[in-house]
């Protein structure tokens, strides 16, 4: 006989697939509505699946969708956290169909937001229904969709804080993050935290024509280019004094572990067209891309980008710089840090503003814990093989607050592939991981329940 989510999963996906119609962009001010339209959808189908007292709890910001099903306070609570904001599109004519205008091509969904992370919500809202028709809950469950996680989550944090009661809980279960591959199951194990910051960089007090001026002034986009290079040495270390004093550095052991999960340099270049690999000297590229800080630049502007050419040297030079920081990094610290260096390293010609933007702490997630064994025996069960503890490159801001705040812990039960392309063109979700999502959910809530109630 056919399980309930064999004969669902079409109706599964096209309530999904409705979902991703809605362009629930929080960066971009011109899609509120819709954002409010995305909550709006959410708390419908919560409601529907058996979720109770759903709410749409008011923020400064965008609404938190809540609600819960306690079926007994004695027993556990799993407190399920993810968002339903979305990254924006652009830029929309790389998409190979509309990004708020779902496909599934290949077993594959191709939408903005397909696997972060409405796509992996989705999953949760799913999971839920089938344990209700399977005869309940095993345990109490809290839901808390935010919608400005993609912004940096600043009106969560407050609400955390104020309401520390009502999402009282044993654990945090998230979905928004992802595995290695189809066939090899992996569980994150840790996040990077963020320092983002804007800098502006001011030489003359106009736009100037370069024959005129050019050579005896500082010409700002040449002088932040120069800054910006000097960020890293030869061996792509950062140069920022201080940066790297409370990195915590893993031991040969730990490093030897991290080695064994699978990976190819050959295929990671190939993967996103690249010729050659490059990082910090003495890191590898797993490692490079978890258990290491870094710097970059997400965007650079200033001068005549028109058509054609135009001879002129620009008054004002901008970039955007964030860090990808590890433990016991702050961001706090490391903005500090990164503010007076940058604007120690400005010549006399030229002043610097830097302006910091959202941050976010890193963590890592216990391995030894009921909940993380709750949830590698549960994809060991639906994937045949015992997934990977791996740490993750990505940043959700509210991890780390859910532990100072709340005092849980955070399971990353993420099905998302670093192939899906989240916060670019064509981002997709297979079809595969949104059901094998709402296969294994279940599994962990059934083997977390009975660990605890032991
Ligand atoms: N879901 C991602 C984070 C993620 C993706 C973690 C894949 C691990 C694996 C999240 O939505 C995200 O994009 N976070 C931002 C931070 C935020 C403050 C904008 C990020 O990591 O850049
Ligand atoms: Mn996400
Ligand atoms: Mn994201």
């Amino acid at each position: 006989m056919a399980s309930y989510l064999e004969s669902n999963q079409e109706r599964f996906l096209s309530e999904l697939l409705d979902w991703l119609r809605i362009p629930s962009v929080s960066a971009d001010p011109k899609f509120h509505g819709d954002v409010l339209r995305a909550a709006e959808y959410l708390k419908t189908r919560l409601e529907e699946v058996g979720i109770e007292n759903v709410e749409l709890c008011q923020t400064a910001g965008n609404p938190i969708v809540y609600g819960e099903k306690i079926i007994d306070p004695s027993l556990p609570t799993v407190l399920v956290y993810g968002h339903y904001d979305v990254q924006p599109a652009d830029p929309y004519e790389l998409w190979t169909s509309g990004p708020f205008d779902p496909v599934i091509k290949d077993g594959k969904i191709y939408a903005r937001g397909a696997c972060d992370d409405k796509g992996q919500v989705y999953m949760h809202v799913k999971a839920f229904e089938v344990l209700m028709q399977e005869g309940g809950v095993p345990c109490n469950v809290k839901v808390m969709i935010e919608g400005e996680e993609e912004i940096g989550s600043n009106n969560l944090g407050i609400f955390v804080r104020e309401n520390k009661e009502k999402l009282k809980a044993d654990v945090i279960l998230i979905s928004d993050t992802g595995m290695i591959a189809n066939d090899t199951p992996s569980i994150e194990v840790g996040l990077r935290g963020l320092s983002y910051h804007e800098v502006e960089v001011t030489g003359p007090n106009r736009d100037l024509h370069s024959g005129l001026y050019g050579g005896a002034v500082a010409n700002p986009i040449n002088i932040l280019c120069k800054m910006i290079a000097s960020l890293h040495d030869e061996n792509n270390h950062i140069t920022i004094p201080g940066f790297y004093d409370n990195v915590d550095e893993l031991s040969a052991e730990e490093r030897a572990e991290m080695a064994k999960a699978p990976h190819s340099d050959d295929e990671f270049k190939q993967s996103i067209g690249l010729t050659d690999i490059h990082g910090e000297k003495g890191y590898s590229t797993p490692e490079r891309v978890s258990i290491r800080p870094t710097l970059d630049v997400n965007g650079i502007w200033g001068g005549y980008t028109g058509e054609g050419a135009k001879t002129v040297i620009a008054s004002k030079a901008y970039a955007k710089i964030s860090m990808r920081l590890v433990p016991h990094q702050t961001s706090d610290e490391i903005t500090a840090l990164f503010q007076k260096h940058f604007e120690s390293i400005a010549p006399a010609s030229v002043t610097v503003k830097v302006k910091p933007h959202h941050g976010g702490e890193p963590v890592v997630t216990p391995t030894d814990s009921v909940a993380y064994k709750a949830a590698a025996d549960a994809m060991e069960t639906t994937f045949g093989k015992r997934p990977i503890p791996t740490r993750g490159g990505g940043s959700i801001p509210i991890v780390a607050m859910f532990k100072s705040e709340l005092g849980l812990d955070t399971v990353l039960l993420g099905f998302g592939l670093d192939s899906d392309a989240i916060h670019s063109p064509n981002e997709h979700y297979g079809v595969f991981n949104f059901l094998k999502g709402i296969e294994t959910i279940p599994h962990f809530y059934r083997n977390y329940a009975a660990a605890m109630v032991k």
